[in-house]
């Protein structure tokens, strides 16, 4: 008998590209194979996202389109995970009746009964997360993501994460440990440690204690981990990057406003001036380390002496990259219910300002390094040019260069031609 298939289309973040590896493990330890075409496939899952209203739309109108594909086949089944199915499974199976089930992101664990048909809903609480492994298929190529922590306790004002994946809760750090080896057994040399705020993990050991055991384990070449929280990056954590070798030089650190009060409307607990002196903390300790952020434009009351205060606190910490969004209204958040009294066009102007004055700052910061040597993790051929090998630096910079006979995981140092917005070009040396 030809084994059931299956396909997932993942919406969102690095967490729910995770996510779908796990449900793809359980899967296929339930005789299932993966496809990677959702068209020749009897299971179809959406794994979605809810933290704007654009990654929302995208997904209902896919959604809406597959309705033909299940009306000539009938036997295909449709199912709906992640952050827009913890929130509204009645509205889903009311919009799309032909959705056979619905799950959260706390309950992929339970994925195995639902495929079986005993149940359609399953989006409990599930304080047991952190203590179930799941098996897991891994789709990335020399790296791999590993889960330390699930939810998050913060409840930023603006953000729906708390309400999707429930509260925080760490994995025991035998289990973690335990993964790691095990990744470097099979020949991964990076690793990512996931969570929504990795700097508040703790079990036996706190982050900064965790950091340094997995960088202590043999194989393992590369150490990275997202998110953190200004708030909860403690000097120890510094400490930890500065003295682990194999922590890389790299850290996103989401600023969101460089409005005092815009952060204390987003509740986010810290002032422009604590984060700053953070950064100067990184810059001191960890030399050559690049620092990413995220900004929101346009949070319900920002004035323009706020949306100045971003604009020079870009202009002043030279983020090596940042990621904008335009401030989506979320239902069920505080920030959801605060007077706006901006227009759409306000906020889409602030956007494209903050990202303009950002993209000259990166494109200087990537000019400075034409002609440096670095070392790069081989990840696979370059998506945006097929003859071309591409990889990271320690940094996080993906390089694209020319290269036969490597493979994927292979370390090898690179000269830097030339530098670009998103990517840069290098040669073998
Ligand atoms: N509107 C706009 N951006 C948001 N983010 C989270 N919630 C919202 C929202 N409601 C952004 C934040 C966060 C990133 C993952 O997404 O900048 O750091
Ligand atoms: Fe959302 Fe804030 Fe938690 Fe990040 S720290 S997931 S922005 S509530």
């Amino acid at each position: 008998m030809n084994k059931k298939k299956f396909s997932i289309v993942t919406f969102g973040c690095q967490m729910n590209v995770h996510d779908s590896e796990k449900m793809a493990g359980v899967l296929q330890e339930q005789g299932y194979s993966f496809s990677c075409d959702p068209k020749d496939s009897d299971l179809i899952i959406f794994n979605t996202c809810s933290i704007r209203e654009k990654a929302e739309q995208k997904f209902f109108s896919e959604l809406g389109r597959i309705k033909t594909l299940k009306k000539k086949r009938p036997g295909l089944k449709i199912a709906v995970a992640g952050c827009i199915a913890q929130q509204g499974s009645d509205e889903i199976l009311r919009r799309a009746p032909y959705v056979d089930f619905v799950f959260g992101p706390q309950n992929i664990a339970l994925l195995g009964d639902l495929v079986k048909g005993s149940r359609t809903i399953a989006t409990e609480d599930n304080p047991e997360i952190a203590e179930i492994d799941l098996p897991v298929r891994r789709t990335g190529t020399g790296r791999a993501w590993v889960t330390i922590m699930y939810g998050c306790n913060n409840f930023c004002s603006y953000c729906i994460v708390p309400y999707t994946r429930g509260r925080e809760r760490s994995r025991p750090s035998s289990n973690i440990l335990r993964e790691v080896r095990g990744l470097a057994e099979e020949g991964f040399r990076e690793v990512t440690l996931l969570g929504q705020n990795v700097n508040s993990y703790r079990s036996d050991l706190d982050f900064a204690e965790l950091l340094r055991a997995v960088n202590l384990i043999k194989g393992i070449e590369r150490v990275r981990f997202v998110t953190s929280h200004p708030r909860d990056l403690s000097d120890e954590l510094i400490e930890a990057i500065r003295d682990s070798e194999k922590v890389c030089e790299q850290i996103h650190l989401p600023l969101q406003s460089g409005s005092d009060r815009i952060l204390g409307l987003m509740n986010r607990r810290y002032s422009y001036d604590d984060y700053r002196r953070k950064i100067d903390s990184l810059r001191n300790n960890i030399g050559g380390i690049s620092i990413t952020t995220d900004i929101i434009s346009g949070f319900p009351g920002e004035m323009s002496e706020d949306h100045d205060l971003t604009i020079s606190a870009l202009r002043e910490i030279c983020f090596d990259g940042i990621f904008a969004f335009k401030f989506s209204p979320r239902r069920g958040t505080r920030a959801a219910l605060m007077e706006n009294g901006l227009s759409d066009d306000v906020g889409s102007r602030r956007l494209s300002e903050v990202l303009a004055v950002q993209e000259a700052i990166t494109e200087r910061i990537n000019k400075g390094l034409e002609s440096s040597i670095m070392e790069i993790l081989v990840e696979g051929v370059s998506e945006t040019d097929r003859e071309m090998l591409s990889g990271r630096t320690r940094t996080n910079k993906i390089v694209n260069f020319k290269a036969e006979g490597l493979s994927i995981g292979d370390l090898i140092t690179v000269r830097i031609l030339k530098s670009g917005k998103h990517s840069l070009i290098g040669e073998v040396v």
